[in-house]
């Protein structure tokens, strides 16, 4: 049975470069507003937001914000009983956050300033007798906040503080017979889940598990004409697909399954030329994580204006080589 095409047209008058002044704009006024509303309605996940911001940033060589504020805010958030760091003051603390944080801190090479027992401890509790990670004290299991977990504690250097082989069998039982991954087993294959797999994969040296081509061409179907990658088959292509999809790619040793000038040329299409940043699709509202995660692909896929990034962290390289951290790539 065949499935159905849902895909995007693309213009003529479409942006066909990286237009960087503008997205510099973009990230920079978002990362200001406090009171507006949209800061205000997307309070629940601020630190995320900043780490989209500021990561964004860094890949096109820039740093406007004062560092010592941005440290302090991450210092606010950090929660004394738990050791967990929450998305924004009077929130509690979850796995997201706690990596956004650590993500941050060490972009700033600023890892001191918080307590980092505190966060090994709090990510150490989460862990359940399967292996699995709750992302919080109310318990939800995903294979996101696996991910989460041994990111964080890798950053940190204390991945041991885990039992990483029931965190493997974990991950293991939540592969389907297409080579996929989902949230928990049994659930569909879903790109942004492949992600979080391949990438806790790569993290704890253990991507030998994959069935690497029946992964890598579940992964390269996401193509579309228009050039977009979707998260799913029968679902409308997006950008931030380009980076669950394509990072999975780099990291299974399989980049060169899609075809590179038609996916550079639908996320170009997605800039917003007149605010800057990028959109999922061509023409919808633009936003900071799209933007950073089409400027991360755009560096994948070689754009030599944009810095390195590492597939497995989406932070600059250069950050997680200063730190002596080393993913497994397949070839
Ligand atoms: C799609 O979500 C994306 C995912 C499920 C992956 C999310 C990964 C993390 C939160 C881990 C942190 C990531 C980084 C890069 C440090 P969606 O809810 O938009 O899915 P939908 O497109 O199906 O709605
Ligand atoms: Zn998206």
């Amino acid at each position: 049975m065949g499935s159905i095409l849902k895909d995007v047209e693309l213009k003529e008058n479409i942006p066909t470069t990286v237009i960087f002044s503008k997205h510099i704009e973009f990230l920079t006024d978002y990362g200001q507003q406090k009171e507006s509303y949209e800061a205000v309605m997307t309070d629940y996940l601020r630190m995320s937001g900043m780490y989209w911001c500021l990561t964004a940033l860094e890949l096109i060589n820039t740093s406007p914000f004062p560092k010592n504020d941005i440290v302090e805010f991450i210092k606010s958030c950090q929660d004394t009983e738990s050791g967990g760091i929450s998305a924004s003051n009077d929130h509690d603390p979850h796995l997201l956050y706690t990596l956004s944080a650590v993500q941050i801190l060490c972009l700033y090479d600023s890892l001191d300033a918080i307590d980092l027992e505190g966060v090994t401890r709090y990510v150490a509790s989460l862990q359940n007798p399967d292996g699995s990670f709750a992302g919080d004290k109310w318990g939800e299991i995903d294979t996101r906040f696996s991910f989460c977990a041994v990111a964080t504690l890798s950053l940190i250097k204390k991945l041991d503080v885990i039992n990483i082989d029931k965190a493997v069998e974990f991950v293991k039982s939540c592969m389907n017979f297409d080579g996929g991954f989902g949230s928990r087993p049994q659930s569909e294959s879903h790109a942004g889940l492949i992600y979080c797999c391949v990438a806790f994969l790569s993290i704890t040296g253990k991507l030998d598990i994959v069935n690497q081509d029946n992964l890598a061409w579940w992964l390269c179907e996401r193509q579309l004409p228009s050039g977009g990658l979707n998260g799913r088959p029968e679902k409308l292509p997006d950008v931030c697909y380009s980076w669950w999809v394509l990072s999975s790619l780099a990291m299974l040793g399989r980049l060169h399954w899609i075809d590179r000038n038609a996916l550079k040329k639908y996320i170009l299409a997605c800039q917003d030329i007149e605010t800057g940043g990028f959109a999922d699709r061509p023409g919808d509202m633009p936003d900071p994580y799209h933007t950073l995660f089409g400027l991360a692909a755009l560096s994948l896929l070689g754009l030599e204006s944009i810095e390195k990034v590492n597939a497995a962290f989406c932070m600059p390289q250069s950050v997680i080589d200063k730190l002596q951290i080393h993913i497994q790539m397949l070839q």
